[in-house]
């Protein structure tokens, strides 16, 4: 059993969407071990997204995630990370398999519903961003 970390971003929040995408988390298999409703600063974004600092849409990407509140979680599962990726289908939902979470309520590629951690290491440091060791289960 291991952790992933993921985000319900601004864009799915705004549409009314969190109850839908923790329902089809849980019902995939996943234990929630932390929760909440938070809001990234701008501040809080770039250093969340420094690894993409480089790339063109980093500036286009730490406003949207900033814009707004979002859902942050831990989640629970054997082979979570890449399990979780899966559910959430690809970058793009112009690419994202039939019945993922971003073919299903993603927009853009850049405002695209969720984020799931890409390692083990990274849901570890992405996760003690977000929640102190008394928010976790
Ligand atoms: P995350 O789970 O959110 O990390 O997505 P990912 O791992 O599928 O993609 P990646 O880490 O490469 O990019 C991080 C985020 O940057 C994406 O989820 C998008 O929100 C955003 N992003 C990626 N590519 C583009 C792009 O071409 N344009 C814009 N505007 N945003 C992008
Ligand atoms: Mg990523």
């Amino acid at each position: 059993t291991n952790r992933t970390f993921t985000m319900i971003k601004p864009d799915a929040v705004e549409d009314g969407h969190i109850g839908a995408i923790l329902e089809k988390i849980t019902a995939s298999g996943f234990r929630i071990v932390a929760l909440k409703l938070t809001q990234m600063t701008v501040a809080d974004a770039q250093e969340f997204y420094a690894v993409h600092s480089e790339r063109p849409f980093y500036g286009e990407l730490v406003e949207f995630m900033s814009r707004g509140p979002i859902v942050a979680a831990i989640l629970e599962k054997e082979n979570a990370v890449e399990d979780f990726r899966t559910l959430i289908g690809a970058t793009n939902p112009a690419d994202a398999a039939e019945g993922t979470i971003r073919k299903m309520y993603a927009k853009s590629v850049g405002e695209n519903a969720v984020h799931g951690s890409d390692s083990d290491e990274n849901a570890a440091i992405e996760g003690a961003f977000h929640f102190s060791g008394r928010e976790m289960f």
